[in-house]
């Protein structure tokens, strides 16, 4: 792994494919044990989100279905505190075991926002799957089932995540680079 560039920006190697496909593969693992017979819902939250969303995906092997919705909250490498919405639920959650899978929890603000939406829906069970969270940037307190990586309260890229839309196409994940 090499650094890489993005814009005016060098990230450096934070976590290689071989790592991240291990971590996934045993969430996988797990929702199978603990989801057996229950036909769970998976709602990916997109962009970020796909590739950690096709890579469990692969690995769930119980009856499942999965939908996409697009909820966004980023400019750049800040959180601009809102959040917009500009692709509705589709399916229908009600009485569904619901298991939210997202790239990354960084301030929380994306899904504090959007867990009230889904239940007043009456979901018959709520999860959050998340590949990676910021534990330290946490400004609205949220329970996470099932976390891939915790990691320290900086900038990353790759694998699905973006920076002002690029760098979303790699295999492994990386860091921004302080110099
Ligand atoms: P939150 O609403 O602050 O928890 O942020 C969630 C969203 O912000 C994620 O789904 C990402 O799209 C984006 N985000 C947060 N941190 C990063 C990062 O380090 N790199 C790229 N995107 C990020
Ligand atoms: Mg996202």
């Amino acid at each position: 792994m090499n650094e890489i560039t993005v814009f005016d920006k060098t990230f450096i190697p934070f976590l290689d494919e071989a790592t991240i496909q291990a971590k996934i593969k045993e969430l996988a693992q797990q929702i199978n044990n603990e989801y057996e017979g229950k036909k769970p819902l998976f709602l990916a939250i997109l962009n970020g989100s796909f590739m950690f969303a096709a890579g469990l995906f692969k690995n769930v092997f119980i009856e499942a279905e999965i939908c996409f919705i697009k909820l966004a909250s980023y400019k750049g490498t800040q959180s601009t505190g809102h959040v917009i919405t500009s692709i509705g639920l589709d399916s229908n959650v009600t009485n569904r075991d619901i298991i939210i899978l997202e790239d990354i929890v960084d301030t929380g603000k994306t899904l504090h926002t959007f867990l009230p939406q889904l239940v007043n829906q009456q979901p018959a069970s709520l999860k959050i799957a998340t590949l990676l969270h910021k534990p330290e940037a946490t400004v609205y307190p949220l329970t996470i089932d099932y976390c891939c990586f915790s990691i320290p309260n900086k900038f990353v890229l790759g694998y699905g995540l973006d920076y002002d839309g690029f760098g979303r196409n790699t295999k492994d994940i990386y860091q921004l680079k302080i110099d």
